[in-house]
């Protein structure tokens, strides 16, 4: 009886051997998405997760034999929940990736669990330069604040601007906006005679607005993340300030793709530096626009879209480079170096730092088949954050 038994376990342990290798040769390489789905930057969310699902439908669910499978997690922007969200996506779930982070102190929350999870960490939105030194796990396909500012302030001084006023949320990426803005125009001759901080959260900018206006500068330099432009916009026409000659520039983020057409007429002509343009002229963008469109009711990719397409673009990459194992560091260091086209141009990967090389563009809001574009005027190409050591 006894040895019948031990027999059956025999037989059994020796047909699930190869049972539990197949299986976990197919088991997927999860990604876990954490996103702002809800709260007050669902629409990075929105954008970011509409952008993966076109990526995957276009390029299909199995990279180096293996099938990718993306986690969506709702964090609603709270950076406690995006952590807990991390922490459960790596113990838990057992993700090879985490990825998302649509706010600087959603990315800083979670940094700690890439680096103890031993697990790459792709953030696909938050902007601000320090973010990369917390966890030697994090790749960002994203943007960095001090890239369009340096490149508004050299346009602002060559345009005659003499002195600006600096509006930015209150957090990371809008000291990042101000200071490498502020230090560059004030080094061209420019004056600043006030660098305003508006709250992140419920912004009421009014009071900000009529400072402002008192300062009467040659123009008002804006960051507010994505999905706050048009509260922005809105109390800055409120305020008359489209009609007291102070001229509005700031990084692309205020212009954001997804909301440029709500903003209405008074945004024409307003002048930022961004990395992306739902306008683009490139072969890939127009096809990325369309599909993106027909697949999203109508609705039009802004930069965060392109930020979570280039972000699948580099896990696809660092999958099939690695042989579709999940070892987070071979992630990490086939990540590095990368370069790709993206439907906002050529995109980078800097081996050193980690973080993103790209284009920004000099944009003007203008009408154009009855709809509002953020339409590129100049380039600059291959920009590094200049708030690190260039390599
Ligand atoms: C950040 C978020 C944004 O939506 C944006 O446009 C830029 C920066 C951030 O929190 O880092």
């Amino acid at each position: 009886m006894i040895a019948r038994r031990n027999l059956l376990i025999l037989a059994a342990a020796v047909l699930a051997g190869p049972f539990i290798s197949a299986a976990e040769a197919q088991e997927p390489f999860r990604v876990a998405l954490i996103l702002p789905m809800t709260g007050a930057s669902q629409s990075t969310g929105r954008q970011i997760d509409a952008a993966v699902k076109l990526f995957m439908k276009e390029h299909g669910d199995t990279v180096a034999g293996r099938k990718v499978e993306v986690l969506l997690r709702d964090d609603a922007g709270v950076a406690d929940t995006t952590r807990r969200l991390a922490q459960e996506a790596v113990v838990r779930d057992h993700v090879q990736i985490i990825a998302g982070f649509g706010l600087t102190p959603l990315a800083m929350s979670s940094a700690p669990i890439a680096t103890q999870g031993k697990v790459p960490m792709v953030v696909m939105a938050a902007a601000t330069s320090s973010i990369m030194a917390a966890s030697p796990y994090i790749v960002r396909v994203s943007q960095v604040l001090p890239q369009p500012a340096v490149i508004a302030a050299d346009w602002a001084a060559k345009n005659g601007l003499k002195s600006v006023v600096t509006l930015v949320s209150d957090y990371g990426p809008g000291y990042d906006a101000e200071k490498w803005f502020v230090e560059r125009f004030k080094a061209a001759g420019g004056t600043v005679p006030e660098s305003l901080r508006v709250p992140l959260a419920n912004p009421d900018f009014a009071p900000f607005l009529q400072r402002v206006a008192d300062a009467k500068p040659d123009a008002l330099y804006v960051f507010v993340p994505a999905g706050f432009g048009s509260a922005f916009a809105k109390q800055f026409v409120e305020r008359g300030l489209d009609k007291s000659g102070i001229k509005l520039i700031g990084t692309g983020d205020m212009t954001d793709d997804d909301l440029l057409n709500g903003m209405g007429d008074a945004m024409l002509g307003v002048v930022t530096a961004g990395p992306y343009s739902a306008s683009h002229d490139s072969a890939m963008n127009k096809r990325f626009v369309a599909d993106f469109k027909a697949g999203n009711g109508g609705m039009r990719p802004n930069f965060m879209a392109v930020f979570g397409y280039d972000g699948m673009q580099a896990i696809y990459k660092a999958i099939e480079k690695t042989g579709g194992k999940g070892d987070g560091l071979a992630l990490v260091d086939a990540m590095k170096g990368l370069s790709f086209e993206s439907p906002r141009g050529p995109v980078m990967i800097d081996a050193a730092t980690r973080d993103v090389v790209l284009n920004i563009y000099m944009r003007k809001v203008e009408r154009r088949d009855g709809e509002l574009y953020n339409t590129e005027f100049e380039t600059f190409s291959n920009v590094f954050d200049p708030a690190k050591p260039k390599p």
